[in-house]
């Protein structure tokens, strides 16, 4: 190897045990129809909306994950016009993508590219919570598909893509913050309209969106990748799982959403009920001694748990094999980078190019950490800083009390100091902090216009795009 490639190696080995980048993940929602009412199923509709918050090829595994959900539901039998998706829509047919049109989530995987409703710039959050609530004039740009349902109606709510302490990521700005949903959802059961709600959500810290703020009482049935507190991981990622086609240097999918959507493709959806579903998933996210993984957790009315599955999903019982691996990566765009850079051949133009951005990921990773770093040691002294900013407040309770306040420091960080970028969604449990101690905007102006001198001039943001422009 060569110095710098040494370095680079060090480097990137060195940051990969002491940042544990958060392989964010979003909510996968999916079709309502998801449990079936007793002994009445033929009663209401079935709806879903399916949300891949990312975009770019390295997150290759949040629209891939909704691929799936949306041919799941099909398969089972929920109508199209029932169906929301939110997909960026870069993936199928993006230059680096080895089968053009297909997107797969699993080395046997194969889901054709259909018309998704959200594309682009149209994967926002106000198209989102007009979708959920049904709002047609309030919407901007898509199919103009809303989940448009009655009293009887089950609706399932499917998000996968990155996340951090209290927000979850979409592929344009604004991020979707916790307490905003949480409205949304509380609004949806005000207007009557449906009669339970199912909502899977893959991010990281997931457990953070509805800790404290998704009440009993709702007809809402949640469950989240992880825990309040830590990342969500990505699955079927190159270089660690060898059934991977070698031609993917990406991760096809992410370990909660596949380990639902496969239980589903599985299992007699007839008798399985959601808490059974949640039991499996559960087990399959867990951490191992030779793998990663996160605590799968429940939220809201857990007693709808004991409904079933929809029968829907029976179709495709016999034909589904089970993957043979269940190696997990810790994945991420860092990681794809690293890939990149590895599967490059030696001296060639490529792994120059790959050498860069792994660097500048680098980089910008360090730059991240030490101005968030460096403010809360400005804000609270060099001594107390560290402890406020990793303080964990008690289970139960929400990552913080003032939203507002939490989105408006944020702002005033990034101006500063440039995007946190999906790397940096991490930190917001920090900021979060910051607020519950009672800290103000000017404050927060004053401490990172010191920690950050010069605004950064990005050479990441293209790396990093979708976050905070
Ligand atoms: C089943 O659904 C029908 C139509 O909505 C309703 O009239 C009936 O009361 C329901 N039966 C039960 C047992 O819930
Ligand atoms: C739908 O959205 C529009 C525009 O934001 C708003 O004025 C209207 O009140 C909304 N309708 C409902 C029923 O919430």
């Amino acid at each position: 190897m060569t110095p710098v490639s040494t370095i680079v190696s060090f480097l990137a080995l060195f940051l990969s045990l002491v940042t544990v980048s958060c392989d964010v993940i979003r909510l996968p929602s999916q079709a309502s129809k998801f449990f079936h009412d007793g002994d009445n199923s033929s009663a209401g509709t079935k709806w879903a909306v399916l949300v891949a918050g990312s975009r770019g090829y390295w997150n290759y595994r949040h629209q891939a994950d909704v691929c799936h959900a949306y041919q799941l539901l099909r398969k089972g039998g929920v109508k199209e016009e029932n169906i929301v998706v939110f997909m960026f829509d870069d993936i199928a047919k993006n230059k680096e993508n080895p089968r053009p049109g297909i997107i797969i989530n699993s080395p046997n995987g194969d889901c054709k590219l259909w018309a998704s409703d959200y594309t682009g710039d149209e994967v926002n959050v106000g198209n989102l919570f007009s979708v959920i609530l049904g709002n047609k004039t309030a919407l901007k740009g898509g199919s103009g598909k809303v989940v448009d349902s009655g009293p009887n109606d089950h609706i399932f709510i499917y998000y996968s893509d990155h996340g951090g302490p209290g927000v979850l990521g979409m592929p344009t700005s604004p991020s979707l913050y916790a307490n905003d949903l949480n409205h949304v959802l509380k609004k949806k059961h005000a207007s009557g309209t449906y009669k339970s709600l199912v909502f899977y959500l893959e991010a990281c810290e997931s457990g953070s969106i509805f800790e404290g703020l998704l009440p009993e009482g709702l007809n809402i049935y949640a469950t989240t990748a992880s825990n309040a507190e830590e990342s969500s991981w990505g699955t079927y990622c190159p270089g660690e799982d060898t059934s991977v086609p070698s031609e993917y240097e990406t991760c096809l999918g992410d370990l909660y959403s596949v380990a639902w959507m496969e239980d589903s493709d599985k299992h007699n959806l007839k008798t399985e009920s959601l808490h059974q579903q949640y039991e499996l998933v559960k087990k399959r996210t867990a951490a191992t001694a030779s793998s990663y993984g996160s605590h799968v957790m429940e939220f809201g009315d857990i007693g709808l748990s004991k409904e079933k599955l929809v029968l829907y999903f029976l179709a495709q019982t016999q034909t589904m094999k089970t993957p043979p691996l269940w190696m997990k990566i810790h994945s991420g765009h860092f990681q794809d980078l690293q890939t990149s850079y590895r599967k490059a051949p030696e001296g060639s133009t490529r792994k120059a190019q790959a050498q860069k951005q792994v660097l500048e990921a680098m980089s910008h990773r360090l730059h991240v950490d030490n101005s968030v770093l460096l403010t809360g040691k400005l804000l609270f002294g060099i001594s107390e800083g560290p402890a406020v900013l990793n303080k964990v407040r008690p289970a139960g309770m929400p990552l913080v009390d003032d939203w507002d306040c939490l989105k408006t420091l944020v702002r005033a960080f990034e101006w500063h100091c440039g995007s946190l970028s999906q790397y940096g969604f991490k930190h917001m449990r920090s900021i979060a902090n910051m607020c519950n101690a009672g800290i103000q905007m000017e404050q927060m102006e004053e401490a990172a216009m010191q920690a950050c001198p010069t605004v950064p001039n990005s050479p990441w943001s293209s790396l990093h795009n979708g976050f905070s422009a």
